[in-house]
């Protein structure tokens, strides 16, 4: 009888098969297909990530997993499965979406997140939490990224599924997702596990560069170095790929991601003119803050440089303006 945990990993991962056999079969995946193409996905790709297609009907996965003898009651408590309160129909939750599967760390499927095919909301229909998935304790794509993490010693976080899916088919594997914006503690713990650096890549909108801070600051207990990368306003790691490449994403994005003050510099400097005396000063000042709080005396050091150097103020005054910042704190 299939109705223990061991058939519902069963049951998912055939469900998980089924979807992509319905992607793959023109008849009824046509449109997912060219929606994925357009967004440059390639096959080879896809069917590493096990991206399907739920077709636009009621019953397909309802039919699939009964006529097989599962207990759908199960699939409707991990959500897969909706019933009618009215009369107890069961029916499919995910209709004419793509499916990206969510696996856990064994690579075991334990959620489907459904993209709509247009800009129609909610963007993405997760599975809801239950006693297979904990969102909060799952990052996206870690079982590929693992061996990757451990040989580069260096992870990248996402926001997205379509961004790590992106990157490795750009060849950029030691990549996962938080699945938004919000990193869990359970999250910050994995992700710095078997790696010296973390370079948080979220979005390069206004939720996301808070984001990365947020992140940043929960990542930090663990000894280990922070980066944070930038892109050009509004994009995303997918949007940045899918424009100028693999290579441009190694060399401009990662490659030049900066340490989390670094990054508050700049970010500090946006809107400000700075040959503007007053605008300067501001800047100058809220930089100050900002080294007053780190708690190494060299990184103190090195930055109190680097804005003596870019404007020309003694290291000495700098020193000691900061100095009262610091003192304020204790
Ligand atoms: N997300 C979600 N549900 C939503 C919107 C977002 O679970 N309704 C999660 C998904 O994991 C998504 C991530 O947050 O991948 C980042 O959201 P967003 O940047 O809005 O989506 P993208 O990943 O950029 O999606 P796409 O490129 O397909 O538009
Ligand atoms: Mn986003
Ligand atoms: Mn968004
Ligand atoms: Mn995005
Ligand atoms: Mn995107």
């Amino acid at each position: 009888k299939n109705d223990n945990s061991t058939s519902l990993y069963h049951g998912m991962e055939l469900l998980s098969k089924f979807y992509q056999y319905l992607l793959m079969d023109q008849r009824y995946g046509g449109p997912a297909q060219q929606y994925l193409q357009s967004r440059g996905f390639e096959s080879k790709t896809a069917q590493s990530f096990q991206i399907g297609y739920a077709v636009d009907a009621w019953e397909t996965a309802t039919r699939f997993l009964e006529r097989r003898g599962f207990n759908l009651d199960e699939f409707v408590k991990i959500g897969l499965l909706s019933k009618r309160e009215l009369n107890g129909k069961i029916f499919d939750r995910f209709r004419h979406r793509v499916i990206f599967p969510i696996h856990d760390h064994r690579g075991r499927p334990v959620a489907f997140a459904g993209r709509v095919l247009d800009d129609q909301k909610p963007k993405y229909l997760n599975s809801p939490e239950s006693h297979l998935f904990h969102k909060g304790k799952i990052l996206y794509g870690y079982h590929l990224a693992r061996a990757a993490i451990k040989k580069t010693s260096e992870v990248v976080l996402f926001e997205g599924y379509v961004d790590v899916i992106k990157a490795h088919q750009a060849g950029i594997t030691n990549v996962v997702a938080s699945m938004g914006t919000s990193l869990t503690e359970d999250q910050a713990s994995l992700l710095t596990r078997n790696t010296e650096s973390i370079i948080i890549c979220y979005d390069s909108d206004h939720a996301g560069t808070e984001a990365a801070f947020r992140a940043a600051e929960m990542l930090k207990q663990y000894g280990k170095t922070i980066k944070i990368a930038r892109m050009p306003k509004g994009m995303d790691p997918d949007d940045y790929i899918s424009r100028y490449g693999g290579e441009r994403f190694k060399n401009d994005v990662l490659g030049a991601s900066l340490t989390i003050m670094a990054f508050k510099m700049q970010y500090l400097r946006i809107g400000k003119n700075l040959n503007d005396e007053g605008e300067k000063l501001l800047y100058i000042e809220k930089v100050l803050q900002e080294v007053a709080q780190l708690t190494k005396a060299v990184e103190r050091d090195h930055y109190l440089r680097q804005l003596s150097d870019e404007f020309s103020i003694s290291l000495d005054a700098l020193k000691q303006q900061q100095y009262q910042y610091y003192r304020k704190q204790k």
